[in-house]
């Protein structure tokens, strides 16, 4: 456990060495790397990657897609999570996400965040990874999605 600073807030994370993760992580992370190339973000110039690891091992990426009337825009997450879910994957086991952020690692917004947890595989977690794309020796913030989104909002089952 290391103590770093994500978004402004310090929180206690798992950040470990790009190299000494699993090979299907390092293959998920580098996947969104290159969704991130496709990133439309004229507005922003923030240009975002993700990747997604559905339960059958397939892998699913997507870039941010923004547009001039700014709330039209889409994350990155859930580009990915849409092309899933619209080729039938509804189970979700792994994201990653990269983004050149100098003052901490790219974490989903809130949204993308209630977006996957609906979608966590057997309904547990979604382990999620924050990647930068260029800083090396490559650190990757290793945390889930329902640490990220705790006390997230579930619909109430019965009437
Ligand atoms: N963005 C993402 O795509 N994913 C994130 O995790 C954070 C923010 C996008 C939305 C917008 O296009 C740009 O980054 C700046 O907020």
């Amino acid at each position: 456990m290391t103590q770093v600073f994500i978004n402004g807030a310090t929180d206690a994370c798992n950040v470990r060495d790009h190299d000494s993760l699993d090979a299907s992580i390092q293959e998920l992370i580098r996947a969104a790397s290159e969704a991130r190339n496709h990133a439309y973000c004229p507005y922003s110039n923030f240009a975002v990657g993700a990747a997604i690891r559905t339960s059958d091992g397939s892998i699913y990426t997507g870039c941010n897609i923004e547009n001039g009337a700014y709330a039209a825009s889409i994350c990155a997450e859930r580009t990915a999570a849409v092309k899933a879910l619209s080729e039938g994957k509804r189970q979700f086991v792994a994201c990653a996400v990269v983004a050149q952020q100098d003052n901490g690692f790219t974490t989903p917004c809130g949204v993308c965040r209630q977006f996957l947890a609906e979608f966590a595989s057997n309904g547990r977690d979604i382990a999620l990874y924050a990647a930068k794309p260029t800083n090396l020796p490559l650190r990757v913030l290793c945390t889930s999605v329902l640490q990220l989104l705790p006390n997230g909002f579930s619909f109430p089952s019965g009437k």
